[in-house]
């Protein structure tokens, strides 16, 4: 895979990069013809702003707290992505309520989801701390390009020139969706200051009614600490070739705020005028001070 370009290594869809080793032309058809059922669970959720923390979650609140899942499937086929290609492998062994994730924007989504009552739960992220994750994913996922330096990175992420395109088009997108109360959007620092909190919101959302016991095994199961030494959470069981653990582990540092160890005063300037600049005639504002 070594000295591989993006246009090698990656599908355009739809004006968006996807990379061929997990997306083909059929998993973007399969999910297209997907059909949702009412009690359907899907988070959105952009990549690197907490995917995986959502795979561990989802299946513990759906059964009430039963470890079996996040112990014995690896993430990718519990709670699988909605446009990869191990959702057509997977589909039929999901227990009901099914739960997968997205990185689709809003507009990809496919109709059976606009006539269905399926529930999203839409997990955002600061653009900075998302950037900076994105970065190291970068370095240790031999089947995306290069990311260069940090610098050209930042101008890569601003162009949308990056897995799933434009950080604010996404954002935009799921804030517009007009879905009611079928959606509920929790930030990736809320459930870092609060985990317990944002898993009650969540069971609530989903008309759970777990106890507060249950609440409390589920955060235990579902911290970054714990989540690091889960063999079927923290991608281990991927080869080296495809993902280099020793460059930069998945699941890396788990906390808000790394970006100010990475951006100069200069970049941060560029970045947030950039983000504001997109976001302006939004009637939504977001919950960081930029
Ligand atoms: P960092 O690179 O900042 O550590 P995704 O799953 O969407 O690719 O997002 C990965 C990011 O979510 C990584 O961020 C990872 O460490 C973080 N993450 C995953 N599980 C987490 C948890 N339980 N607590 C805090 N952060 C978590």
């Amino acid at each position: 895979l070594a000295n591989m370009t993006s246009e090698d290594m990656c599908l355009h869809y739809q004006g968006l990069l996807l990379p061929k080793e997990t997306h083909s032309l059929q998993s973007l058809e399969f999910a297209q013809a997907f059909k949702f059922t009412d009690d359907d669970v899907i988070a959105a959720v952009y990549p690197k702003s907490g995917t995986i923390w959502m795979q561990e979650i989802l299946p513990l609140l759906l059964n009430g707290g039963d470890l079996t899942p996040i112990h014995t499937i690896p993430n990718w086929d519990r709670v699988p992505w909605l446009e990869e290609k191990r959702l057509a492998c997977v589909v039929d062994k999901l227990p009901t309520p099914r739960a997968m994730v997205t990185h689709f924007p809003f507009r990809l989504m496919p109709p059976s989801f606009h006539t269905s009552k399926a529930k999203v739960i839409y997990v955002m992220r600061n653009p900075k701390d998302n950037l900076v994750s994105s970065y190291y994913f970068h370095q240790m996922a031999k089947f995306l390009e290069d990311p260069g330096t940090f610098d050209e990175f930042i101008d890569k992420f601003l162009d949308g020139k990056v897995l799933f395109g434009k950080w604010t088009d996404h954002v935009k997108s799921w804030k517009n969706a007009e879905l009611g109360d079928r959606i509920l959007f929790i930030t990736y620092e809320e459930m870092c200051q609060d985990l317990p909190a944002a898993l009650r919101q969540m069971s609530d959302f989903l008309g759970r009614n777990l106890s507060e016991d249950t609440i409390q095994k589920i955060a235990q199961h579902c911290t970054f600490k714990t989540m690091k030494t889960n063999r079927m959470s923290n991608f281990s069981l991927v080869p080296k070739q495809y993902m280099d653990s020793e460059k930069s582990p998945f699941l890396r540092k788990g906390v808000p705020g790394d970006c100010k160890n990475h951006f100069s005063s200069e970049q941060l300037a560029r970045f947030t005028s950039a983000i504001r600049k997109d976001l302006q005639s939004e009637s939504f504002t977001l919950p960081y001070n930029l």
